[in-house]
């Protein structure tokens, strides 16, 4: 894909074309789009070519001037007819559908289509991608905010279960709204960028970056290694900044378009990062040092009205990092006689929701209401929101 094309001229197309409700775009760019010439060599492509809307735009390589074309071309379509264009033919580059929602996208492009009614939820055409979404938490968040109506984009390096995650959420999905999978590696600047490209590429913008893909590898001081901890740091701490950065120049450019679209860029913390975390520092350092981030962002993006916010959730005693019954930490600190007294793994779990005024572990409802809570807020940034059941507390 062209890069610098698609996620500098589509957000910005997508605003543009906009009325009251705000569109979702898709660029198909196989090579009988990209090399159609005029509308009419189009429409032949088209299904339905003989009543659809066209605009050519002749600029094809500079993405300003792209930008620049489409303003003038778009404001002049919007003064001779009501509705926005059905497709914009970017020469060279291939074909744009826009539309209400994504179904209607599949349908347009000529994709196989099943019934569906139009998203209601409170997120409904939202575009969002969620980080680490294969499994865990980002998974149980990727579903939640599918449920809500949401497109998402489930990007994880666990391309297996990433992918059957997508297909799933599409396969039982009774509305307008759609799932794709992207494989990243979120410490890859070139990965990060790919995944936003190819979002942008599917959907035609971004509203909501969830920055939850996280590793931990425990030990003290005797036992970590440099490499161990670069490896943390690379996905925990680089990786969130990776996602700030490609997906905030997106939404600045959909700010410009639009006057006061808010939108957001969640990091999923810990209460490690709220609290120091004995042997287990490169995880702890790491996300203290991700709240830094997440207030410096806050201050340099509301300008452009991207809140950016971290949660803090507690211990997820149901996920595979706790409950894995050969590697969880349950089973481990069994094995290892870390609690005093305990027998069986239920013995260690008690052990550790005693620890948690609320009585149990964090589940990713939890979670996903604080995501809610924040998204729907126009006058919260900068916050690192604790999810711990009263384990730790705010000064
Ligand atoms: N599990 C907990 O108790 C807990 C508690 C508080 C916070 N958290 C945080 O929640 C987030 C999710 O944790 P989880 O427990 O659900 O983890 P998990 O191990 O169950 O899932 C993490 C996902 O991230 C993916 N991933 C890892 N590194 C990646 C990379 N470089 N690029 C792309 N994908 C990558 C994995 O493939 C996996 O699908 C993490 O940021 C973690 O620090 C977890």
């Amino acid at each position: 894909m062209h890069n610098a094309i698609v996620n500098q001229v589509l957000p910005a197309l997508r605003m543009m074309a906009s009325g009251e409700n705000v569109l979702t775009l898709r660029l198909d760019d196989r090579e009988i789009f990209a090399n159609a010439t005029d509308e009419q060599s189009l429409r032949e492509l088209l299904i339905m070519g003989e009543d659809a809307k066209i605009l050519v735009v002749d600029e094809t390589t500079d993405p300003t001037d792209i930008v620049s074309d489409l303003e003038v071309k778009l404001s002049m379509w919007k003064e001779e007819r009501e509705d926005h264009p059905d497709y914009v033919l970017l020469k060279d580059i291939g074909l744009v559908a826009l539309a209400q929602h994504a179904a209607q996208l599949d349908e347009m492009l000529g994709k196989d289509e099943h019934d569906y009614l139009v998203s209601f939820g409170r997120l409904a055409n939202k575009i969002a991608v969620v980080t680490g979404a294969a499994m865990g938490f980002g998974s149980g968040i990727a579903g939640m905010l599918f449920m809500e109506g949401a497109n998402v984009v489930i990007a994880d390096w666990n391309e297996v279960e990433g992918q059957k995650a997508a297909d799933f959420l599409n396969k039982e999905a009774a509305t307008s709204n759609r799932a794709m999978f992207v494989k990243v590696d979120v410490s890859d600047a070139a990965s990060v960028e790919n995944m936003i490209t190819e979002t942008i590429g599917f959907f035609g913008g971004l509203d909501l970056i969830v920055s939850n893909a996280g590793v931990l590898r425990a030990g003290g001081l005797d036992e970590m290694t440099p490499e161990n901890f670069d490896f943390m740091t690379n996905v925990n701490y680089k990786g969130y900044f990776l996602c700030a950065k490609y997906s905030s120049a997106v939404m600045k450019i959909q700010s410009k378009y639009r006057e006061n679209y808010f939108t957001d860029i969640i990091q999923i913390n810990s209460k490690s990062g709220l609290k120091g975390s004995n042997k287990n520092f490169a995880y702890a350092g790491g996300k203290f040092g991700g709240i830094g981030l997440t207030q410096s962002f806050a201050m340099e993006l509301m300008p452009f009205k991207i809140k950016v916010n971290s949660v803090c959730p507690g211990n997820f005693f149901e996920g595979p990092l706790w409950s894995d019954p050969d590697k969880g930490l349950f089973v481990q600190y069994l094995r290892a006689g870390k609690v005093p007294g305990a027998r069986t793994i239920g013995d260690v779990k008690a052990f550790y929701e005693k620890q948690v005024p609320a009585g149990r572990g964090c589940r990713v409802q939890d979670v996903f209401r604080a995501i809610l809570y924040i998204i729907e807020q126009e006058y919260e940034t900068g916050q690192a929101v604790p999810v711990t059941g009263g384990q730790n507390m705010l000064n």
